[in-house]
């Protein structure tokens, strides 16, 4: 590979009106300025960022962007789950039209998946839509969440309640920036790796476990090697199922199961990924549980989730616990749930269920710890 840019070829995102490619970079930001560059050659630039990248990250790339003959500046919100709200975006608007703007500006976003979600729908927004390119500093963004263009925040009355799908120019992932991400929020992100790569089959399955010591020491080939098994999967399924219609869904993958984690536990204890992770290993035992897998992919799932330091067991929760907040889940169809299911790595697939079939599920997997 070469100092500056990523081993392989770029991905690309075609949803049949727009195309664009994600690329990986080890370089600095005057890389990022010149990729940025190339996908939006003309027109002013606003960077927005949380507090904590703009401090690492911000002032380096609004500087070369002004080293390449562009007018651009930063934004900032302080940096967290939190800020992903309306008031927010509000406040960024209010920035955004205090200096002069136009739509053939642009906006960056640099930062995690709270930046993109947030910055993304202020640019589907700003006079009803300006460009955007996604520079994605976190391995949940560069593996999942920046790619696709799901924009928007979270609601008093739920997660990502309000938004707009608003695709990106360009997905520029900064890799040399997850050295200074911190070793819990990598690994979290690593949890969509791994979902990724169950979705997409043995080979990627066999490429992350391979990959997962290196990647957990931060070596800058293995972790864009793993950022790369969620990228690839999602520009692939995006591209087929832009407004998630279907196959997108499968993305899903231990996300009810986690959903009821995060609750039980009250948000911030155990992190989204820690509990997605926990989430898929029930996946798979359900999947056998309903005799569409034998016991071998609950084996598979916990090995992979313990390479990357990810949980193998939930924590323990009564069975009441379990069932409200799945009932509750927004992908409830009737008085069933669709589940998302493995029955190994390339087979995954949608199921429902009701609430006296997963009562039972919990009750026997109680009894059995
Ligand atoms: N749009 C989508 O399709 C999609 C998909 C999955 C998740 N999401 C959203 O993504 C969000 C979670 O994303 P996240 O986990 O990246 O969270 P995040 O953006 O909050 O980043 C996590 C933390 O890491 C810090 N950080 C980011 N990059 C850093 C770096 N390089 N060095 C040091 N610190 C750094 C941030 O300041 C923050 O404190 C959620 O809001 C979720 O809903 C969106
Ligand atoms: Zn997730």
């Amino acid at each position: 590979m070469t100092s500056s840019t990523g081993t392989e070829k770029n991905y690309f995102v075609d949803t049949g009106t727009v195309r664009y490619p994600v690329s990986f970079t080890h370089g600095d930001a005057k890389d990022v300025a010149a990729a940025i560059v190339e996908s939006v050659p003309d027109g002013r630039i606003v960077v927005i960022s949380d507090a904590t990248v703009a401090a690492l990250y911000q002032a380096d790339l609004v500087a070369a962007l002004q080293g390449m003959e562009r007018s651009a500046r930063g934004l900032t919100f302080s940096a967290g789950e939190a800020s992903k709200r309306i008031e927010t975006v509000s406040s960024l608007w209010a920035q955004i039209f205090e200096d002069d703007i136009d739509r053939g500006d642009c906006i960056v976003a640099l930062g995690g998946g709270v930046t993109g979600d947030l910055a993304g729908f202020v640019a589907a927004t700003v006079m009803r839509g300006i460009r955007f390119v996604q520079v994605p500093t976190t391995m949940l963004a560069m593996s999942d969440a920046a790619i696709g263009g799901k924009t928007g925040v979270n609601l008093p009355a739920g997660k990502n309640l309000a938004g707009a799908f608003y695709q990106p120019e360009a997905v520029i992932c900064w890799v040399s920036t997850l050295q200074t991400l911190s070793e819990r929020e990598l690994i979290s992100g690593m949890a969509e790796v791994v979902k990724s790569a169950l979705i997409d089959g043995d080979d990627a399955v066999e490429t992350l476990q391979s990959v997962a010591a290196d990647a957990l020491k931060k070596d800058p080939i293995a972790l864009e090697a793993a950022a790369r098994i969620g990228a690839g999967l999602k520009a692939r399924i995006v591209s087929e199922d832009v407004l998630e219609r279907g196959l997108r869904s499968l993305l899903n993958l231990g996300h009810t199961f986690g959903h009821a984690i995060e609750h039980a536990g009250g948000y911030g204890v155990w992190t989204h990924g820690e509990a997605v992770a926990a989430g898929m290993v029930l996946a798979a035992e359900f999947s056998v549980e309903v005799g569409e897998a034998d016991s071998s992919v609950v084996d598979m799932v916990r090995a992979t989730n313990a390479a990357l330091g990810l949980p193998v067991e939930p924590p323990p929760m009564s069975v009441d616990e379990w069932l409200e907040p799945m009932f509750r889940d927004k992908k409830r169809d009737g008085d069933q749930v669709k589940l998302i299911l493995c029955a190994g790595p390339g087979r995954c697939f949608g199921r429902l269920t009701d609430w006296d079939e997963l009562r039972g599920f919990f009750e026997r997997r109680r009894s059995a710890v």
